[in-house]
């Protein structure tokens, strides 16, 4: 099988290095791609979202399937021409992405199928905001509609962090188009799930559970980021919470996206907030989590070309996929300045080093070439992971591989886990 990965980020990396290790795969494209990447896929220097031109060279390549990783070109209809096309493509429609790409359809799309999920109203001027700050109170959670690269949701608890985030989306219109509306939720406690589950349009398999740290800063500090860790599986979690997040989300989305006649192929990313009442959906996303995927795919046994295959060709064989029982913990190496403004073209070293040593795997995102060096050129830099037979190995792991790796301005969290160690021991105790 000849595949094509979209994308340029870690999570591509990985998913470059699961089919690689599928064996059905012969040969591995990826468009852009990174130096890490082109270490095991041939690259075709296309940008993400040239959807033509990427429909035009899987053509030419004869490709079998092509895996995207990012949500821009399947909100932008990379699905819809390359079915067109009679392409293979693992990823939804763009009618079927806006779960994704648009916030105040994911929010009416759960209240018209009876998916729990947290109060909202949609404001697209300022004073439309007023009365759901007299329901919501502080905090609350200011969501741009549209996509915003992970930038896009502010969650202001002073009356003056409040002020700021009314001025970044309704005089400065920071986000543009996409903040053209915006959601305006109540804010919830719980504890932060990422679940994704493969489709095929009618049926869905759960992937293995995660959790990933979205804030820069130890202790959940400071704005959010695309994530800067993660670790699989998620841990402690109350036992049937995988069912009934099946049950209550993953189903009844693949039913009424379908009823709906927006049929859901690809991957379903809920990003849950586990309540006293029960489970309640944040958001979803159309594509493999970051960092989350690096973390999943590690573990899992057996072949993921022929998962994602079956899932674009609407067969997805409901046996239930296996996976290794050692944990994989993953830190992400950040640039200076990440998020608001990373510095780029900071000599990297110490890579192979890290990856020669024994259950380190380091995931390229931010990584270009300058001459013969490599250079940082985006916010998330690398992906580094650890595996291990309980989380505290696999934490300890990756660790000491990203020990051997060094970047002037290097920024990565010390805590990754920690909650859910402390979590554990409290259990235990
Ligand atoms: N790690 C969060 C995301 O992929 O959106």
């Amino acid at each position: 099988m000849r595949v094509l990965v979209i994308g340029s980020g870690a999570r591509e990396h990985a998913i470059v290095h699961a089919l690689r290790r599928s064996p059905e795969v012969s040969e591995v494209f990826s468009a852009p791609g990174n130096p890490g990447i082109a270490l095991a896929a041939d690259i075709l220097p296309l940008a993400a979202d040239d959807i033509p031109s990427l429909a035009e060279a899987a053509a030419d390549l004869r490709i079998d399937m092509t895996v995207v990783g990012p949500e821009l070109p399947l909100a932008l209809g990379i699905g819809d021409e390359f079915s067109k096309h009679g392409l293979r493509l693992f990823g939804p429609t763009s009618v079927a992405a806006q779960l994704e790409s648009s916030k105040v359809f994911a929010k009416d799309f759960c209240r018209r199928h009876g998916i729990v999920t947290p109060q909202a109203v949609c404001a697209v001027t300022e004073d439309q905001v007023r009365p759901a700050l007299k329901q919501f109170g502080l905090p609350v959670v200011l969501k741009a509609d549209g996509l915003a690269a992970g930038k896009g949701v502010l969650i202001p608890s002073s009356q003056e962090e409040l002020d700021e985030a009314l001025e970044t989306f309704f005089r400065r219109r920071f986000f543009g188009e996409a903040g053209a509306k915006v959601l305006v939720e109540e804010f919830i406690v719980g504890t932060e799930v990422s679940f994704m589950a493969i489709s095929d349009g009618t049926k869905a398999l759960p992937l293995a559970t995660s959790r990933d740290y979205k804030r820069i800063g130890e202790g959940d500090a400071g704005p959010n980021t695309g994530g800067m860790g993660a670790h699989s599986p998620a841990m402690g979690l109350p036992k049937g919470l995988g069912r009934t997040i099946m049950d209550t989300v993953i189903t009844p989305v693949i039913r009424g996206m379908a009823a709906e006649g927006r049929e859901y192929r690809g991957v379903l990313y809920a990003g849950l907030m586990l309540t006293k009442e029960g489970p309640k959906v944040l958001e979803f996303n159309c594509r493999f989590g970051d960092p989350e995927t690096q973390a999943v795919l590690l573990r899992l046994e057996g072949s993921f070309a022929a998962l994602v295959k079956s899932a674009a060709d609407g067969q997805l064989a409901l046996g239930g996929l296996s996976w290794r029982r050692e944990l994989v913990a993953c830190v992400v190496a950040a640039a200076q300045g990440y998020p608001s403004s990373p510095r780029k073209g900071d000599h990297i070293t110490g890579i192979e080093e890290a990856m020669a040593q024994p259950a380190v795997t380091v995931y390229h995102a931010g990584t270009k070439m300058d001459g013969d060096r490599l250079v940082t050129s985006g916010g998330r830099v690398l992906s580094v992971c650890g595996r291990g037979p309980t989380l505290e190995a696999a934490l300890e792991t990756a660790y000491r591989g990203l020990g051997a790796i060094n970047f002037d301005g290097m920024t990565f969290r010390r805590d990754i886990g920690a909650d859910t160690l402390a979590r554990e021991t409290l259990e235990a105790e």
